[in-house]
């Protein structure tokens, strides 16, 4: 892929950064600043040469409307304190107030714009819009490849009036990607759980498409063992997948490896520590929950990374919020990163509530890359193209 990389930026220009600044807030204050510390090297670079940097980002989803409890200014005190300098802060994304305020700060000055989703033309993409954004800067930077599926003004419309270029966060996501799925040294493992499959249909199909091996866990697996004509009790599973299940299964026959469970845990209560056993698939009683892959699945998991040179991880392969529910997650987690650090495997992995998972494993650290995106890492899984990365193509 070809972009403008920001060491071809100009210097001492003012330049307007795209970041994705939506995270995780508990009681006013960040809970966790992932997203903050990867925005950093951008922000340094830029910095260096002399230019302004006017950031661009939403929060949360206030459609359109100012929402105070949806305002980025509680980022700004703990962006400089990761910076090591001062942020201001202008209360609009647009128009006079944020030019003026740009035009206050020193070469090399910090601005953090207000969430670009108060105006509703941001979701709109409306061209009168990303005209008022660009007039603020000299070039754009989108470094949020996490709000990339988004054809949004700031993410989108913007990149076309400006000269535009890829932020290292971005680059560091699109390389990432690319090695895992793109141009990756094969063989290559997916590991795909979650809840549904319904939601995951479009990803299962390009997958099976694109690796030599595919394990499917967490509770769309059921969904997969009910359509083979397992007994799994009370199991959450969608039943009416089934037949798109046997399709997938037919699909992705002589192409790519389905790994399912071969032994489950069971439990009559979805409640952390609750009385469970470890059990074939033919042995689930009708009162029963899968809610975790077996000690021989864990096994089989584990031999196939061994045979595998990438591994691409979306989803837990349990309901590991609840332990002992997070055995399989935390021990092929644990295995993938011994592998990793072996310098055998490439790992990457991103999506919903995978980065939780590889934290509760302990070893988010010990991957290879681990991506701050949700939405767009999954659409990205699916083959998409992502707007606000083609909007940077040249
Ligand atoms: C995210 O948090 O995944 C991105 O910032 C996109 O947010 P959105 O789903 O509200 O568009």
């Amino acid at each position: 892929m070809s972009f403008r990389r920001i060491e071809d930026a100009p210097a001492s220009q003012t330049a307007l950064v795209r970041v994705d600044f939506n995270v995780p807030m508990a009681d006013g204050a960040v809970s966790d600043d992932t997203r903050l510390r990867a925005a950093l090297p951008t922000i340094q670079a830029l910095t260096a040469k002399g230019c302004k940097v006017a950031l661009l980002a939403h929060f949360d989803r206030p459609k359109g409307k100012r929402v105070a409890a949806m305002s980025l200014q509680p980022i700004a005190a703990p962006l400089a304190a990761l910076l090591g300098a001062p942020v201001a802060f202008a209360d609009d994304c647009v128009g006079d107030a944020a030019k003026a305020a740009i035009d206050t700060l020193p070469a090399g000055g910090v601005i953090l714009l207000e969430n670009t989703r108060f105006h509703a033309g941001e979701e709109t993409n409306d061209p009168a819009l990303a005209k008022q954004i660009a007039a603020l800067g000299d070039f754009y930077v989108n470094d949020a490849f996490s709000a990339a599926h988004r054809a949004h003004a700031s993410t989108e419309g913007v990149a076309h009036l400006l000269p535009a270029y890829a932020g290292k966060q971005m680059e560091r996501e699109l390389d990432a990607l690319e090695a895992a799925l793109g141009n990756p040294k094969r063989p290559v493992l997916g590991i795909v759980g979650g809840a549904k499959v319904s939601t995951k249909l479009e990803l299962l199909q390009h997958l099976i498409a694109k690796l030599d091996k595919l394990a499917i866990g967490g509770g769309m697996a059921n969904t997969f063992l009910y359509a083979q004509g397992a007994e799994i009790g009370g199991s959450l599973a969608e039943k009416d997948m089934a037949e798109t299940a046997r399709e997938i299964l037919a699909a992705a026959k002589g192409k790519c490896e389905i790994l399912l469970p071969i032994d489950v845990v069971v439990a009559k209560e979805v409640k952390a520590h609750a009385e469970a056993r470890i059990c074939g698939l033919d042995d689930i009683q009708p009162d029963e929950k899968i809610l975790d892959a077996g000690e021989k699945t864990v096994r089989k998991l584990r031999e196939a990374m061994k045979h595998s040179h990438t591994l691409i991880w979306n989803g837990p392969l349990g309901v590991f919020e609840l332990p002992p529910f997070d055995q399989a997650t935390v021990l092929t987690a644990q295995a993938a990163a011994e592998l990793v650090k072996d310098g055998k495997l490439v790992a990457v992995a991103g999506g919903g509530d995978t980065v939780a998972a590889l934290n509760h494993a302990g070893v988010a650290d010990d991957m290879t890359f681990v991506s701050t995106a949700g939405g767009a890492f999954l659409e990205w899984m699916e083959g998409k193209p992502l707007p606000g990365v083609e909007a940077l193509k040249r």
